[in-house]
């Protein structure tokens, strides 16, 4: 199958959170699987690492943004170590900027225009280059227009007519919201812009957009499938989404094997296997006090967390529950950056507590391989997580999560209760009620198990033998592809 996968961010290319690593875990392993996937996504110059050899196509599109002529050049550059395609769209005043979205924690004013160009370059550039894909596989907000181009300006160029569509969800609470008038940058008519399709309470709004538009919407784990159909989880769009519900399918993220997997980790100072752990993991968790400045004890507790700081990712839970951690005999290491309110707690733990709380505020992909390596338990009380990879990567590192059951955490961690205990299935912690009561229990329970040696290395076992890979879910994705395509009119 040709399938051409539009994302904003890509590992190595840029990256902000998950869908950097989801882009290309799925490229590679369709890749793997005898797919032609190009990745298509905006050339964030100052980000793509010098040693990427990236080429010209000799290829550019030219885009009336409103009353405008915008053009990109297109580059080209290969996923190593895969048959993977990538086509960068260098637009310098769009994405050569200091960040991909915000810059010093406020919103780009113009990322609708930034986006609808991408989107739009998308298409062009996949005609010029007559890629004529199978399926173009969009993600989030910021290529939800792609499906409505498809159907509304596309639909009819031999290049596109056989083309399905689907969008990804990977978080409902990022929509791509703009003011109505902001329609004019999206090259579409005005007909479009109505309560069933583009707009949404007065707004253009772009994921909805994609979800209506795509012949199927995915998400990242069976639960926030569920979820996102419900008030609580819908972020307003649950009637829009249980309308598609026929066409909705949770397919939980796999973890991409060549980057987070203790055995080949490049960044880690020893490397280990679920065969023989014990030794490399302590090497790393001495390696970890050492840089995070921490004292090193070998037989302290050291917890990780390594997150976006937003509401979203539980950091109330964590200011809550904080005094009552801090009396125990703890480590934890912290690394993170987002909302100035959400680094300040982390900042304000770490000075109250030097020798037990190290707290990195910054975007460290490195440090962050070394966290999921040398700590013990990984702290994830998200109020919400349409899939997780962190804590997928902890059970791959043998390091404990413990979890909100919610979205994707609550399809990839077993509770270390009863039964799940006893026929060696647990491989962490889960509480149900988003409170510091319950997740102050599983931190109890977590240190218990601690002490508790042959109970705790049945757990990590479990954790580091559990089937991650990518294979299953690039299997589930490409049903959706054919069920997509199953859907195009003869
Ligand atoms: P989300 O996409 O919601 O941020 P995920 O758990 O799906 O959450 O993925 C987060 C990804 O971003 C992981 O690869 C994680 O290691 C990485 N990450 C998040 N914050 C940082 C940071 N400050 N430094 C380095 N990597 C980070
Ligand atoms: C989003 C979600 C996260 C998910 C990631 C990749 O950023 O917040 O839960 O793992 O996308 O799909």
């Amino acid at each position: 199958m040709r399938i051409l996968i539009a994302t904003s961010e890509a590992v190595p290319f840029a990256k902000t959170g998950g869908l950097a690593d989801v882009a290309t875990g799925l490229a590679r392993s369709l890749g793997d699987l005898g797919h032609e996937v190009t990745l298509v996504l905006p050339y964030h110059r100052r980000f793509v690492p010098a040693e990427i050899p990236v080429e010209e196509t000799g290829t550019s599109v030219s885009i009336r943004m409103d009353e405008r002529d915008v053009s990109a050049e297109i580059w080209r550059a290969r996923l190593a170590n895969t048959p993977v395609d990538v086509l960068l769209i260098d637009q310098p005043a769009y994405f050569d900027r200091g960040g991909l979205y915000t810059e010093s924690g406020v919103d780009y004013g113009d990322n609708c225009e930034r986006y609808a160009f991408f989107s739009r370059a998308v298409m062009e550039a996949a005609r010029k280059l007559e890629l004529s894909p199978d399926v173009i596989h969009a993600n989030d907000w910021q290529t939800g227009l792609i499906p409505a181009l498809l159907e509304a300006k596309y639909r009819q160029t031999p290049t596109f007519s056989k083309t399905a569509s689907i969008i990804t969800v990977h978080n409902l609470a990022f929509q791509g919201r703009f003011p109505g008038w902001c329609m004019k940058y999206t090259g579409l008519d005005w007909k479009y812009f109505n309560w069933l399709q583009m707009e949404f309470w007065g707004d253009l709004n772009l994921l909805k957009t994609g979800i209506v538009f795509a012949q199927k919407v995915t998400t990242v784990s069976p639960t926030y499938a569920r979820e996102i159909c419900q008030p609580e989880f819908g972020c307003g769009l649950d009637t829009v989404l249980a309308s598609r519900s026929e066409d909705l399918v949770g397919i939980l993220n796999g973890v991409d094997t060549s980057e987070w997997n203790p055995s080949v980790d490049r960044h880690i100072p020893q490397r280990y296997s679920a065969g023989s752990w014990k030794a490399g993991k302590a090497a790393c968790k001495r390696e970890l006090q050492r840089e995070s400045g921490l004292p090193e004890r070998p037989d302290v507790p050291l917890f990780g967390m390594i997150s976006r700081l937003t509401d979203q990712k539980g950091l109330d839970l964590i200011a809550d529950v904080a005094d009552d951690f801090l009396r125990n005999d703890v480590q934890i290491a912290f690394l993170g950056t987002g909302e100035a309110h959400c680094e300040q707690l982390v900042r304000s733990l770490a000075l109250r507590a030097p020798d037990k709380v190290s707290a990195v505020i910054g975007f460290d992909e490195q440090l962050a391989h070394r966290i999921e390596a040398g700590a013990d338990i990984y702290l994830m009380p998200s109020r919400f997580e349409p899939c997780g990879l962190n804590q997928q990567y902890s059970m791959a590192y043998g390091t404990i999560p413990i979890v909100h059951a919610v979205g994707g955490l609550a399809d990839s961690v077993v509770d270390a209760s009863g039964p799940n205990l006893m026929h060696g299935r647990a491989t962490g912690f889960v509480f149900h009620d988003y409170a510091a009561g319950p997740f102050a229990g599983k931190i109890r329970e977590s240190l218990r198990l601690y002490d508790a040696r042959p109970t705790r290395q049945s757990v990590v076992e479990a954790g580091m033998k559990r089937d991650c890979s990518w294979e299953r879910s690039a299997a589930e994705y490409l049903d959706v592809y054919r069920g997509a395509l199953e859907k195009l009119p003869d």
